[in-house]
């Protein structure tokens, strides 16, 4: 019986042979597949401007940099995310405070944004999770009432659509990443997008040092001179990593399309179980489905989950759980945030289950993890 990934890389043999191209060219970093991969990436999501990074936690650590979040800040992150997200603001020793997501789209709640702000708040990091837009309109006005910036971490959501703008050409600053689970992938990466030319040049320089031109800029001026003018990173993407993605990239809306099919078979096969509920969202938003987050619910529905897990996983089906509450890590709770602090987060959390979401999938894989998750669950709720 084979393994069913719950998400993994698609990899053909154009991607291998962009690598290998780069491999026998004079630039393995800093060359024009940088260039040429960020114009690629910023047009798919209609920003003006796209900075590639070494991942997706560079791309919000530079975020945090670049919206000048320091010590004493304070920056509302959705509690429900990869840590990264919050993480971002502890690198720069600002504070975080979690915010609850709303109850239907898992994403960030803006009502409750709103009573958090404080004059110390500086940023606020909002997830578009599972790839669902988060609500950009409500976040941007109350980040212009109390001027404050908004960041969208849209590493779940690249081509997503808000009120027919896409995702990444919104928020002050986008981050992505191009990790081999999501959307697309050059192993490890990431990009900042924003229509902020300033907000990019600060990114750019710091991704490299702090050093305002790259080593490129510097031999086509024929000097060696340079200054670093401010204490930078080294989260330079090399063009090896900028030629896959770039040949990643002629793929997304195929890959897109495939994803939102597997989310509507799944929806479909799923309709008349109860004690589940199936990821929808508003119609004003499109989603790229980076996740299908099936979700029990009710008040066992923490022990269906985790006796789901182990039923799929024994079978060969590799479901995960996104996400554990940020604030539950040890790290977090070392820091003294309680539990209880998002108590919609901590539900979802209790009965969330990822089901297998990539657009290799085949229907026969996909027929698969339906029929055994339908028939577990007819057992499961006879045994209650
Ligand atoms: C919502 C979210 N933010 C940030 C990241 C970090 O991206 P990377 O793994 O490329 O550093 C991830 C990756 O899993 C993510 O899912």
């Amino acid at each position: 019986m084979s393994y069913v990934p719950y998400g993994r890389q698609v990899i053909d043999e154009d991607d291998i042979a962009a690598v290998a191209d780069v491999l026998r060219g004079d630039w393995l970093t800093t060359g024009p597949m940088v260039d040429a991969f960020e114009a690629a990436f910023s047009s798919f999501v209609d920003a003006d401007y796209g900075v590639a990074v070494s991942n997706g936690t560079a791309a919000l650590h530079l975020a945090m940099l670049a919206a000048n979040v320091g010590p004493g800040d304070e920056v509302i992150v959705a509690a429900l995310t990869f840590a990264a997200s919050a993480n971002c603001a502890r690198y720069v020793g600002a504070d975080v405070v979690f915010a609850d997501v709303d109850e239907k789209t898992l994403t960030i709640d803006t009502d409750h944004v709103a009573s958090l702000i404080t004059e110390r708040t500086k940023a606020i990091v909002a997830v578009d999770y599972a790839g669902i837009p988060c609500d950009l309109d409500e976040l941007l006005a109350l980040a212009s009432v109390h001027d404050l910036v908004l960041i969208e971490d849209a590493c779940h959501a690249p081509g997503a659509q808000y009120k027919g703008r896409p995702v990444g050409s919104i928020a002050h600053m986008s981050t992505f990443s191009f990790h081999p689970v999501k959307h697309l992938t050059t192993g490890e990466g990431g990009m900042v997008t924003t229509n902020d030319p300033e907000l990019a040049n600060r990114v750019r320089k710091l991704r490299s040092h702090g050093i305002s031109t790259d080593f490129r800029e510097r031999v086509e001026q024929g000097t060696w001179a340079y200054d670093m003018v401010e204490l930078g990173f080294n989260y330079r993407l090399p063009d090896l990593n900028c030629a896959l993605g770039l040949s990643q990239l002629e793929k997304m809306t195929g890959w897109i399309d495939r994803r939102q099919q597997l989310v509507a078979n799944y929806n479909l096969a799923f309709e008349k179980l109860d004690h589940v509920r199936t990821p929808s969202h508003p119609d004003d938003r499109v989603s790229t489905w980076h996740l299908y987050p099936f979700r029990f619910t009710g008040e066992d529905a923490n022990t269906l989950r985790s006796e789901m897990f182990d039923r799929l996983r024994a079978e060969g089906i590799g479901v995960n759980v996104h996400y554990l509450p940020v604030y539950w890590h040890s790290y977090y709770q070392g820091l003294g945030y309680k539990r209880g602090l998002c108590p919609k987060a901590e539900a979802a959390y209790g009965g969330l289950l990822s089901l297998p979401m990539w657009p290799g999938l085949s229907d026969q894989s996909q027929n698969r993890v339906i029929e055994t998750l339908i028939s577990n669950c007819e057992d499961l709720f006879a045994l209650r």
